[in-house]
């Protein structure tokens, strides 16, 4: 077998990294566990499955190292990255009809740590009624808030901000632990003007904008200061952490990059469920093999048949009920210099800017340009003169989110501008990822399903319309010069035509291998993760939630993890 003449390879290149770059380096073949793809969830398993020096793991990750990236590493430089690049894999969705018929973006990364080494870095739990969701529909309550709140404090490194600015009204500790592994952090670098002026409209418009000292504690409803998967002032992802020096030399612990699993292998029925042997995996070309004694796959995009491929386990959804958040931006004009805009476009600024972040991982570029985000929800009066049911998960749980930031992303090249982001927190439009190919290196068929439904759209509206009047406070008058585009007196119709042509992709997608009850009629794993079906074969990533949760999905993805890799450790125990 290919697996075997290989291992008769391994000692001729001795490596003394523990990320190997190529296959021949590799110490074996023959591993525990095999886990497909090094991204935020993937290095959270390998993590903590190799704490127990009995189980051996390896790692097959497509894509390259953040090692020295240094994109990935400063926090500001986050744009840079979601362009097409070797960083990449540059996947965009079918025409989607709830946008006038445009293709959106959908960035993933090509990269160790996965979306967790270039996403946006905001720091949201959702709400304790986003989980208490995923345990009702599972019928598993170690998925409720509060059996995973001691997850949560495994992932989550509280380190202060690189400025040391007091931050006491600024969060809560008693929701956050210091003792975790990925770090968390409010922002070293606030945009001051722009910062004061959202907290003093929670002081002058309580009632509609009430300020929440900490939205993660369960609770997110109100507007309060970001915080990030920030620190030191640099990026802290699963592979700085979860991979990070004091776990990657472990001797149970191996990485290959530019491995791409393409199949699952050594099929075999065990006490009538399906089961693998190991999997196939390309690198520079050729196809290589490794076997899982114990088996656990971390499964990205799962391909469906229908191409000639024939399919040993019939699971109808497979790649259904995609799940993504809309986002959509509205911007004003302002009388201020203090903005991203004026940093990106003034090289004498920028300059400063980097020489400031390279000296002490301070200034501007040690944070993401968020400064606060708002969470709330429509009226429930409203919601039913309507006639739509309340897509949230309870009465904690917000619809939308709001995203200040002193910006408007170059949109208006030579005027200075800020910018808010409105995200539909609890789409009801549903998507798909499927493939139209035989060939498993071809890229999967993506479909968000954007605004297809109109409870949607109707949230979007609603959004403006709270929005508009924040920015009527008085805090704003000699701050904010025009809104950009006449949003205040637009007709539905219009305001419709505005969040269909200019929505884009929050790169939440979630929810195509969901976690069901064992004995529903759907779904793709049961709610120990394990794939319905099928033994040894665990999918432990964002595609299992069951339901988007009402913030940006690292969070949660790690929590997922973090449980899935103790439930993993409780099945070989
Ligand atoms: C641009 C962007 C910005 C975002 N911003 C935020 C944010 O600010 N806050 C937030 O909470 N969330 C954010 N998210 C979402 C969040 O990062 C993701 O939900 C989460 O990281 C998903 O984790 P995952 O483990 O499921 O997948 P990933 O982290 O994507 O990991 C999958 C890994 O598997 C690898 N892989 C895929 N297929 C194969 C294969 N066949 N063989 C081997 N390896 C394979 C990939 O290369 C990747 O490394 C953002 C996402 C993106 C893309
Ligand atoms: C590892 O295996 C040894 C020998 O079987 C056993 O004694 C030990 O308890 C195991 N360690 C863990 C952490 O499971
Ligand atoms: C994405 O596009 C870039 C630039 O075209 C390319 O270098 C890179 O290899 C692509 N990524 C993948 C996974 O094919
Ligand atoms: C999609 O999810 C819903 C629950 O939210 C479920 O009722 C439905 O059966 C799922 N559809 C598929 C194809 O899995
Ligand atoms: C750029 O910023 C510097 C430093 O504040 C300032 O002196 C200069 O006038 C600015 N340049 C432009 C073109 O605005
Ligand atoms: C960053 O700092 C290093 C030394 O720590 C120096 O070699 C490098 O030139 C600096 N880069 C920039 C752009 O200032
Ligand atoms: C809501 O449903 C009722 C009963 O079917 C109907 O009379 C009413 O017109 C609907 N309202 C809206 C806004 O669609
Ligand atoms: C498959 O879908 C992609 C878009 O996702 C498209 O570019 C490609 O042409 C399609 N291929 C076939 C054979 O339909
Ligand atoms: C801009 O702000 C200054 C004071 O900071 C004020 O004097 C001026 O009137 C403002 N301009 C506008 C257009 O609001
Ligand atoms: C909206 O219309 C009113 C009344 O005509 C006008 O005063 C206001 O300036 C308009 N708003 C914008 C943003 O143009
Ligand atoms: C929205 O997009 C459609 C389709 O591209 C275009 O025809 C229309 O003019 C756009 N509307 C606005 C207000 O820009």
């Amino acid at each position: 077998m290919f697996a075997r003449a290989l291992i008769t390879l391994v000692f001729l290149a001795p490596c003394l990294c523990k990320v190997y770059e190529d296959v021949v380096q590799l110490p074996g073949l023959s591993y525990d566990f095999v886990i497909v793809g090094g991204g935020t969830a993937g290095n959270v398993v390998a993590n903590r499955l190799t704490e127990n020096p009995n189980f051996s793991v390896l790692v097959l990750e497509a894509g390259v190292s953040n090692e020295g990236v240094l994109d990935s590493i400063v926090p500001f430089f986050v744009v840079n990255l979601l362009q097409p690049s070797i960083y990449e894999w540059n996947y965009t969705t079918v025409p989607q009809p709830g946008l006038n018929g445009r293709n959106v973006e959908i960035p993933r990364a090509h990269m160790l740590g996965g979306c967790s080494s270039h996403n946006g870095m905001i720091y949201t739990r959702g709400s304790a009624d986003d989980y208490n969701r995923f345990a009702a529909i599972t019928g598993d309550p170690g998925w409720s808030w509060d059996r995973l709140l001691p997850y949560f404090f495994k992932n989550e490194k509280w380190t202060p901000p690189v400025d040391h600015h007091d931050t006491r009204g600024q969060f809560d500790p008693a929701v956050h632990s210091n003792k975790g592994i990925n770090s968390v952090s409010l922002s070293a670098f606030n945009w001051p003007i722009f910062a004061n002026h959202v907290i003093e409209s929670t002081k002058e418009l309580p009632d509609e904008w009430p300020f929440n000292l900490d939205m993660n504690s369960g609770k997110p409803l109100g507007l309060g200061w970001l915080q990030s998967t920030i620190g030191d002032g640099m990026r802290s992802s699963s592979a700085t952490s979860y991979l990070g020096p004091e776990f990657i030399h472990r001797k149970n612990l191996h990485v290959l990059l530019n491995a791409q699993v393409s199949k699952l292998v050594e099929s075999s029925h065990v006490n009538g469920k399906l089961t693998f042997g190991g999997v196939q995996f390309a690198q520079g070309g050729t196809l290589f093999y490794s076997n899982g004694r114990k088996g656990d796959y971390s499964l990205r995009w799962s391909p469906l048949a229908g191409l000639g491929i024939s399919s040993l386990l019939d699971i109808p959804s497979v790649g259904r009920n995609a799940t993504d958040q809309p986002v959509f931006i509205l911007g004003w004009t302002v009388n201020s210099t203090q903005t991203l805009d004026s940093l990106i476009q003034n090289t004498t600024l920028f300059n400063e800017a980097f020489a400031q972040w390279n000296r002490s991982h301070t200034g501007p570029f040690s944070a993401e340009g968020t400064t606060q985000l708002a969470f709330f929800r429509l009226d429930s009066q409203t919601l039913a003169s309507n006639n739509f049911s309340d897509p949230s998960a309870g009465s904690d749980s917000p619809h939308i989110e709001v995203a200040f930031s002193p910006s408007n992303f170059g949109a208006l090249p030579g005027s200075q501008a800020v910018s808010v982001g409105i995200i539909v927190l609890n789409p009801v439009s549903r998507g798909s990822v499927t493939i139209n190919s035989s060939n498993p290196f071809d890229s999967p068929v993506i479909d968000v399903g954007f605004l297809t439904s109109d409870v949607d759209l109707f949230t979007g509206r609603e959004a403006i319309a709270k929005v508009l009047k924040l920015f009527k406070a008085p805090t704003w008058q000699d701050y904010i010069i025009a809104p950009i585009g006449d949003l205040e007196n637009s007709s539905d119709d219009e305001l419709d035509e505005y969040i269909r042509n200019t929505t884009r992709s929050t790169n939440h997608l979630v929810g195509t291998a969901a976690m069901s009850a064992k004995d529903a009629r759907y779904g793709v794993v049961d709610p120990d993760l394990q794939v319905k079906g099928a033994s040894r074969l665990r999918i432990i990533d964002a595609s299992v939630f069951p339901f988007i949760v009402s913030g940006h999905t690292q969070a949660a993805t790690y929590v997922i993890a973090e449980r899935g890799a103790d439930l993993v450790k409780e099945a070989w125990k």
